[in-house]
């Protein structure tokens, strides 16, 4: 692992499997009484995010805030981005504040990646969602939450190894299904793309996965079944079917979560489309529903990789 984080791929199995189990010390710390650690201080980290967010976002403030971080807020709408200056030259412009990372959300694939080849070693960057491209710590998340559920934590082998994961919906526009699929194959889990057609990316092929359109055929070989935002902006000209053909076909409805052994996990990574990938009544009752403790997961999981890239030969206590 370099000093940034950009995409789980360009990472190896055990560099995933370190934070992850990293990831469980600081479970740890979030459940003290005062959860807060001096890690960090003296440290300060940036959230530059250009696309709108709730969990990521705030999970990464959270976390820097419990390391002891400081944290400066990029005001993304009022900044001298209006007057012309460029984005590299602003982030230069962060770095020379003595900023020492630098958390960016961006609608453009690849921006992170250009960011950190720009700035070197100077400031670690971290990608919060680039376009379709990656969201690397949703990834970990996601795996790590797996772990805890089927193993109780993630320890030293993380492992998914025999878990039948099927994620399920809008595969092509995610970003969340290429990190997922990154961190979980990693792990070693069987995972199944559930998709129409027209949900498929067009390299399908190339990923460690096995692909259906029909939910119902799969649904009783999954241990697990991930659902992904349906991106309603896209809808009308790439889904070819209607809403209610969807839903009839792959969304958690509560006759199909009633098919369904009672022990099978359902994830999201939020937001959630309520009534479209999942039944009200699935999600606010149907034990399994591990919507909220990915989201708790979060801000371990996002301590971990900023104790990762910022605390080297520093102890977390
Ligand atoms: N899962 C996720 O990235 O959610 P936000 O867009 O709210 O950050």
């Amino acid at each position: 692992m370099t000093n940034h984080l950009i995409d789980l791929k360009d990472l190896d199995n055990s560099a995933i499997r370190e934070l992850l189990h990293l990831t469980d010390r600081f479970v740890e710390v979030c459940q003290r009484p005062i959860p807060k650690v001096p890690a960090l201080r003296g440290r300060t980290i940036a959230m530059v995010f250009f696309e709108d967010s709730t969990r990521t976002r705030m999970s990464f403030d959270l976390a820097a805030h419990r390391l002891s971080a400081d944290v400066l807020e990029f005001p993304t709408h009022t900044s001298s981005l209006s007057k012309g200056e460029t984005l590299q030259d602003t982030v230069e412009t962060i770095s020379a504040l003595g900023v020492d990372a630098l958390v960016i959300r961006h609608s453009s694939g690849g921006l992170p990646r250009e960011i950190a080849d720009g700035v070197g070693e100077t400031i670690a960057v971290i990608n919060a969602g680039d376009g379709l491209n990656a969201h690397p710590t949703q990834g970990l998340l996601d795996a790590y939450t797996l772990c805890q559920h089927f193993n109780g934590s993630a320890g030293i082998n993380a492992s998914l190894e025999g878990i039948r994961i099927g994620i399920v919906g809008d595969i092509k526009h995610s970003r969340v299904a290429r990190s997922d699929v990154t961190a979980y194959s990693s792990l070693g889990a069987k995972i199944t793309v559930v998709a129409p057609a027209s949900l498929q990316p067009d390299d399908i092929e190339d990923w460690p996965v096995e692909v259906s359109d029909d939910l119902d055929d799969v649904l009783p070989e999954l241990d697990v079944v991930g659902l992904l935002r349906i991106q309603n902006e896209r809808i009308d000209e790439e889904l070819v079917l209607s809403l209610d053909e969807y839903i009839e076909r792959f969304g958690m409805t509560e006759v199909r979560a009633n098919s369904m052994r009672s022990e099978v996990v359902i994830t999201h990574p939020g937001p959630v489309n309520r009534g479209i990938e999942i039944a009200d009544a699935v999600l606010d009752k149907r034990p399994n529903v591990l919507v909220q403790k990915q989201v708790t997961n979060g801000v371990a999981v996002r301590m971990a990789v900023l104790f990762r890239l910022l605390g080297l030969g520093i102890e977390i206590d």
